[in-house]
């Protein structure tokens, strides 16, 4: 988490570095700061708050400068106030910096130097990272690059940093472990530093994606160079062009992105699975993984591994590849996973799923895995992100940048390429007939018409979120893949709206959780027709029976279900296996229009980050 942007070059900072934090905020708002370089001196601005409290603070200001550095933070270490905010500076002023990570070593680090007559203003561990720096330049007479990279080996924890000093105003240097950072080649002899590549690509398509433990030094007169934090070689930079476009950036008309990406889901859907299925021809074929199906049909068992939704998108996967292909999977919390000491080794094929590519714990435990043999690989939205370089092979999914910190049309897209993974490894291994699996694709390419025709209930289910916007706990209920469309649709509500809300499996209702159900609980059920649907219906009518109020997903014509519920929200038939793909929506919208009610910031909820670049 934390966002970080900078610039160098020909241009006024200030307003690249706004606008370029107003793009990362999603990786946290507690605070924000920038800090710019103007006629030999830093001018320091920084502010509790979103961007826009530090663009208010600082309007009246002395904003000049042709080179400065950015920040918006995630709070880790101090409370978000003026002081914890970053950049920091060194005692003498020579020295601004920004950082996105944890210095583990920090309070360590932090008595050596106030042994030294360091004193500290802020409660971070960022600050220990300048003063060491100044520290090291001192003791040894190095250059700021230098001392630079041997601060950094004394520093255990992840990083990404960008350093602006008054020695050389020509230049910025940047470094990175663990967190993302993206140089940006200017077509001006200009440079820009970001955490990803959202504030840069309105300037330049042209970008280097730093590698762990490099340092990259950008010089107004030298250009770019990078060397390795442990060797000090310098490696000559990969440059790549970007595709992202600009408008996707952008809200186009919507209120909040989070409706803007509910209703992209139709076209992000599509974009997943163009060109890689032809129902009419009867194949499927994901490209990127392919060299790979083999070993994962041989493999003892396919664990997947992820946090927060891609998780939920993980347990949906499971059922489709258990019951398709027939092939064992293991769904962890990669939190978990990686500080269990597991059994894993050549036979296994780890998959990891991260909108981001950049989740601190999904990276980490896909490292272990590969430490102990296994074959890695990646479902990522985020092009270039660090999970799609560790890899051994993946696939994107293709949803288009995601900006509003709750999930939604990134699940979808996993939840569809999962799905392709699924029906393609059923082929080829022989466990799904042709008829039951050119029915699927048919199936499948007929979805994004049928989302299209659940956004259109928009406004039913808008008046059901005015009915229940006032509860304060709601329990979300679902059996097979329907289960964890469940947990989603309560994490939806629980992350945007603040409300209380549980996600379980609809059997286990009995052994807990239907305590707590009176007239006042609303209960949402995912009852469409399929295997379990009886056993659904038993489990609504235990709801009923304790006068909970039950808002029921049902299959389009359903109209036992209708009989007994207070209300219901259809869907459009389809195969079971594909009803994740359409009940998950209409559970987004109620959420949506639950936190708009009550007055919620839907896109930025308090305390969450979208990229959670700490463990
Ligand atoms: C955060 C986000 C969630 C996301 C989770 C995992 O908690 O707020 O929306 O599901 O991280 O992120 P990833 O990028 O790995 O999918």
């Amino acid at each position: 988490m934390c966002g970080i942007v900078a610039y160098i070059g020909k241009k006024e900072a200030y307003p690249i570095i706004i606008k370029g934090l107003k793009r990362l905020e999603y990786r946290g708002y507690d605070s924000a700061g920038v800090a710019l370089l103007n006629k030999g001196e830093i001018n320091l601005y920084k502010r509790q708050g979103k961007v826009s409290n530090l663009e208010e603070f600082a309007q009246s200001q002395d904003l000049d400068g042709f080179a400065g550095i950015g920040h918006t933070r995630w709070a880790t270490h101090g409370p978000p106030n003026d002081i914890n905010a970053h950049p920091h500076m060194s005692t003498s002023g020579h020295i601004a910096l920004i950082h996105n990570g944890i210095i583990e070593n920090y309070n360590s680090l932090r008595e050596e130097l106030k042994s030294r007559g360091y004193v500290f203003k802020s409660q971070t561990d960022t600050e220990v990272l300048v003063h060491l720096i100044d520290d090291i330049q001192k003791q040894e007479q190095v250059d700021l690059v230098e001392a630079v990279r041997l601060a950094l080996l004394s520093v255990i924890g992840a990083y990404a940093i960008v350093v602006l000093s008054t020695e050389n105003p020509n230049q910025l240097i940047a470094a990175r472990k663990s967190s993302p950072l993206v140089v940006g080649i200017g077509k001006d002899n200009d440079f820009f530093l970001a955490s990803d590549a959202t504030p840069i690509i309105e300037y330049t398509n042209q970008v280097v994606y730093l590698e762990d433990e490099e340092i990259a030094i950008v010089d107004l007169n030298e250009g770019l160079k990078i060397i390795n934090i442990g060797h000090n070689l310098e490696k000559t930079p990969y440059v790549q062009a970007l595709e992202l476009q600009l408008e996707a950036l952008e809200k186009g008309g919507y209120e909040h992105f989070m409706l803007k990406e509910i209703h992209e889901q139709p076209r992000s859907i599509r974009d997943c699975f163009r060109g890689r299925l032809n129902a009419t021809e009867g194949w499927v074929s994901l490209g990127g993984v392919k060299d790979y199906e083999q070993k994962m049909i041989q493999a003892q068992r396919i664990v997947m591994i992820a946090c927060g939704t891609s998780w939920h998108a993980c347990l949906v996967g499971e059922y489709l590849m258990e019951d398709l292909a027939r092939i064992n999977v293991e769904v962890e919390y990669a939190s978990e996973f990686r500080y269990r000491n597991p059994i894993i080794g050549e036979n296994d094929v780890v998959i990891a799923v991260s909108q981001s590519g950049e989740t601190a714990d999904t990276l980490a435990a896909l490292e272990l895995a590969k430490s102990k043999g296994a074959t890695i690989l990646g479902i990522c939205n985020v092009v270039g992100s660090s999970i799609s370089r560790i890899t051994d092979a993946g696939s994107y999914t293709h949803a288009g940048p995601e900006i509003g910190v709750a999930s939604t049309k990134a699940f979808t897209a996993q939840v569809t390429v999962l799905t392709l993974l699924a029906l393609s490894l059923a082929h080829k291994k022989g466990t799904i007939s042709e008829t039951k699996f050119r029915t699927m694709l048919s199936e499948l390419e007929a979805i994004p018409e049928k989302v299209k025709r659940v956004l259109e209930r928009n406004d039913d289910i808008e008046a059901i979120a005015a009915i229940y916007k006032d509860a304060t706990n709601a329990l979300y209920l679902g059996r097979g893949s329907s289960f964890p469309v469940a947990l989603e649709g309560a994490l939806k509500l629980k992350e945007i709206s603040y409300i209380h809300a549980e996600g379980y499996p609809a059997a286990e209702m009995k052994h807990g959780p239907i305590a707590l159900i009176d007239e006042e609980m609303p209960v949402f059920v995912i009852a469409t027709k399929g295997t379990s649907y009886e056993k659904v219906v038993s489990n609504i009518q235990e709801v009923k029976a304790r006068k909970g109020k039950i808002i029921a997903i049902v299959t389009e014509g359903d109209e036992d279900v209708k009989a007994m519920a207070d209300h219901v929200i259809e869907i459009p038939d389809t195969d079971e296996h594909l009803v994740p793909l359409l009940a998950t929506v209409p559970l987004q919208l109620l959420s949506y229009h639950i936190a708009v009610m009550r007055g919620c910031n839907v896109d930025q909820p308090r305390n969450l980050a979208k990229s959670v670049t700490v463990e």
